[in-house]
C-alpha cells in the first residue's frame, strides 16, 4: 500500500495556520480521506506535558528559566514521541498526517530566534528524526506586525477567559520574531520542493483555496 501523506503548516505565531490546517482537514475528510491532526509540541500524552513546561510563562520563574538548548532538546523529545507513537504509524495506515509545526519551528524559533544556529538543529534532526521530513510545507508568512498583534491578543484573551498561560514565546520582543521571520523565509528559498510560502494577506478563504490548489498539485496528485 502506498504510504500516506505528511503536510505541515508553519508560520509565526497569529499566522492563521490552525485555522488554515482545519479547514483543510476539513475539505480532505469531506473527499472521504483518513485525516490525521496533531500540533507541535503536543499531540502525545508525553508531548502535552512537555509542552505545558514549554509554553507556561512561569517556567521562567519556578524553573529558573529554559537554557535555548534544553528547550531544543525538549522540542526534538516530543517531536519524537510524536513520530513514533502518532505520525509514523498514521502514514503507514495510508492517512494524510497534518502537523501543526515540525522541525522547521525549532530551526526558525531555537536556530534563529534563541541563536542556536540553523546546524546544530539540523544534526538533532538527523539524530533525533532520522532526518524525516513532511511531503510538503506549507509556510504562511504574511506581515510581521499583524500575526504578533493577533498572538498577543489571543493570548491574552485565552489566559483571562480559561486560564492557559502558554504566553512564554509571546514574550519575546519584535527582535527575535524578526530573526524567526527571516529563517522561514531562507528555509522557504533553500528547500522550494518541500516548502510552499503563501505571503500574502488575504481572507482565511483565499488562503484555503490556494491551500487546497497547492494540496492538490503537489501531493494528492501523485495519487495512483
Ligand atoms: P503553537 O501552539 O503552534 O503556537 P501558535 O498557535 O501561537 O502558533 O506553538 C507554540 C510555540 O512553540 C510557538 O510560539 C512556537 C514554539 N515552538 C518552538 O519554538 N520550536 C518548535 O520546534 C515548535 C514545534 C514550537
Amino acid at each position: 500500500m502506498r504510504r500516506g501523506f505528511f503536510i505541515t503548516f508553519e508560520g509565526l505565531d497569529g499566522s492563521g495556520k490552525t485555522t488554515q490546517l482545519r479547514r483543510l482537514e476539513a475539505a480532505l475528510t469531506a473527499e472521504g480521506r483518513t485525516v490525521v491532526s496533531l500540533r507541535q509540541p503536543g499531540g502525545t500524552a508525553l508531548g502535552d506535558r512537555i509542552r505545558a513546561v514549554l509554553l507556561d510563562s512561569r517556567s521562567e520563574t519556578e524553573l529558573g528559566g529554559i537554557a535555548p538548548e534544553a528547550e531544543m532538546a525538549l522540542m526534538f523529545a516530543d517531536r519524537a514521541q510524536s513520530l513514533g507513537q502518532v505520525i509514523q504509524p498514521a502514514l503507514a495506515a495510508g492517512s494524510v498526517v497534518l502537523c501543526d509545526r515540525y522541525t522547521d519551528s525549532s530551526e526558525a524559533y531555537q536556530g534563529a530566534g534563541r541563536g542556536l544556529g540553523s546546524e546544530r538543529i539540523l544534526a538533532m534532526h538527523q539524530a533525533v528524526c532520522n532526518g524525516f521530513q513532511p511531503d510538503l510545507t506549507v509556510l504562511l508568512l504574511p506581515p510581521l506586525a499583524g500575526s504578533l498583534l493577533r498572538a498577543r491578543h489571543r493570548n491574552d484573551r485565552q489566559q483571562a477567559t480559561q486560564g492557559v498561560n502558554e504566553n512564554r514565546f509571546e514574550r519575546e520582543g519584535d527582535a527575535f520574531y524578526e530573526r524567526v521571520y527571516a529563517q522561514y523565509q531562507a528555509i522557504a528559498a533553500r528547500e522550494p520542493q518541500r516548502v510552499v510560502a503563501i505571503a500574502d494577506e488575504a481572507g482565511i478563504g483565499v488562503i484555503h483555496k490556494i491551500v487546497v490548489r497547492i494540496v492538490r498539485e503537489r501531493i494528492l496528485a501523485m495519487t495512483p
